[in-house]
């Protein structure tokens, strides 16, 4: 295949044999603004946040999962397009109500949530937190009697729904961390009625990320209105049920396809059962709003070729992406400009400069020939991107670009070194 029949894909496309975002020559951006660089289209994140609404109507309640990209500016966009937040830390919350979120939008989920996180949420009397445990539960009520105030309570169940995705990620099966049984959501739910500072509100359930088949969200969200069911049977009426995010998107340029027809079927897939049992609607997706907004872009270094394999060295690692590295994922690798497409193709790893072996961004990936200075583009990395980067080997975190038609916004600055040291105590940063 030429790198011209592989074409670009969304409004990531190729003018004049140059990849674009929008109506912005990558290139430019690169020699602007220098690499690693993540570069994002709004008008991709706002379509896909508005398929979410549209599809989900009025009553129903999208909480964009902030961990998949906790940008302020991208926050402040998704806040200002009507959608919620699903949070997952103080530091979320904080994001979040930073940006601009209506308080009675977000909702707070997590495993682990600390006292002062607990305090936090209160404090800004946010919709509801969902508890996944029943110390956690025991701890809300402790702080909301001292406090004197309602806490508005969900509780996540596991369905022990079995999912094909990666195992990291895959989260809905009873042998996971998350979440409570059955039993003791109800038992949980029934605890919080009877107490005089905790309101019972919702139900929730998250099965995994990156799913791409709607038979697991079907059955999760009818597993849901069972137990909803069951609990209004015995005095318990909640307002909403919570379906979670996790809808896949498309990595491989074979399955490339119109994101927004995807959310369209998962929201009508989850929202029938829950309309028809009579409870309001509530969802967490994050990845299917932001990942396909997202390319970073790097150059090459060096190539060599060592033993079978040859390697193109980019100036982006596994401290900028860390996906491929941790979950063996596949992103699909674009040349920014497309200069010699009669060259015969090579199979390439491309490589970051850190010390392991598992920095590869790509393994054994059909490129037109590299030269150091070559642009590429690894797309589809507006979700868990940027937000799972480090500082890892002394590594700066790139900037954030955010492209609006021809206008462009530097929505993060470049790290200098000053960051490697300016969260030391005074003494030692004069060092
Ligand atoms: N709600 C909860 C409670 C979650 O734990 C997650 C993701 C979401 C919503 C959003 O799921 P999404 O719509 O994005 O699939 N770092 C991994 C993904 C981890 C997902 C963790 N939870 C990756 O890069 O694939």
């Amino acid at each position: 295949m030429s790198v011209n029949e592989l074409g670009g894909y969304g409004r990531f496309q190729y003018h004049n044999n140059q990849l674009h975002c929008e109506d912005v020559p990558l290139a430019q951006l690169a020699a602007a603004e220098g690499t690693p660089l993540y570069v994002y289209s709004q008008a991709t994140i706002l379509d896909n946040a508005r398929a979410y609404l549209k599809q989900a109507g009025n009553k129903a309640l999208v909480c964009y999962a902030v961990k998949a990209n906790g940008n302020p500016t991208i926050l402040r966009l998704l806040a200002e397009a009507g959608l919620g937040a699903d949070v997952t830390s103080g530091g979320e919350l904080f994001l979040s109500r930073h940006a601009g979120f209506a308080p009675d939008k977000i909702i707070y989920s997590g495993v682990g949530k600390l006292r002062h996180e607990i305090e936090a949420a209160l404090e800004a009397n946010i919709r509801a937190l969902h508890v996944e445990s029943e110390m956690e539960l025991a701890q809300i009520a402790a702080i909301a009697t001292e406090r004197q105030q309602i806490a508005r309570i969900g509780v996540r169940v596991n369905p022990d729904i079995p999912v094909e995705t990666h195992p990291y990620i895959s989260t809905g099966a009873a042998q996971h961390k998350f979440g409570v049984s059955p039993e003791t959501a109800v038992s949980l739910l029934h605890t919080a009625a009877q107490h005089p500072w905790l309101q019972p509100v919702g139900l929730a359930a998250h099965i995994g990320s990156q799913i791409q088949a709607l038979e697991p969200f079907a059955a999760s969200a009818n597993f849901l209105v069972s137990l909803a069911d069951e609990l209004s049977a015995g005095g318990i009426r909640l307002e909403y049920l919570d379906v979670g995010g996790g809808l896949g998107v498309a990595y491989e340029s074979e399955k490339w396809a119109v994101k927004s027809e995807k959310i369209g079927a998962w929201v009508n897939t989850v929202s029938q059962p829950v309309r028809r049992a009579g409870y309001r609607l509530v969802m967490e997706p994050g990845r299917s709003i932001v990942a396909e907004a997202g390319v970073l872009l790097t150059q090459v270094i060096y190539t060599k070729t060592q033993g079978a394999k040859q390697f193109a060295i980019v100036d982006a690692a596994m401290n900028d992406l860390l996906r491929p590295t941790l979950y063996g994922a596949y992103h699909e690798i674009l040349p920014v400009q497309v200069r010699r497409t009669s060259e015969v193709r090579r199979t390439y790893d491309v490589v970051g400069p850190i010390c392991e072996t598992g920095d590869f961004l790509a393994k054994d990936r059909v490129l037109p020939p590299l030269a150091p200075g070559d642009l590429l583009a690894i797309t589809h990395v507006g979700a868990y991107g940027f937000a799972m980067s480090s500082n890892y080997n002394g590594r700066l975190r790139p900037a954030e670009l955010l492209i609006d038609g021809s206008q462009t916004h530097r929505i993060r600055q470049r790290q200098t070194y000053q960051h490697l040291i300016d969260t030391l105590p005074q003494a030692e940063s004069n060092l």
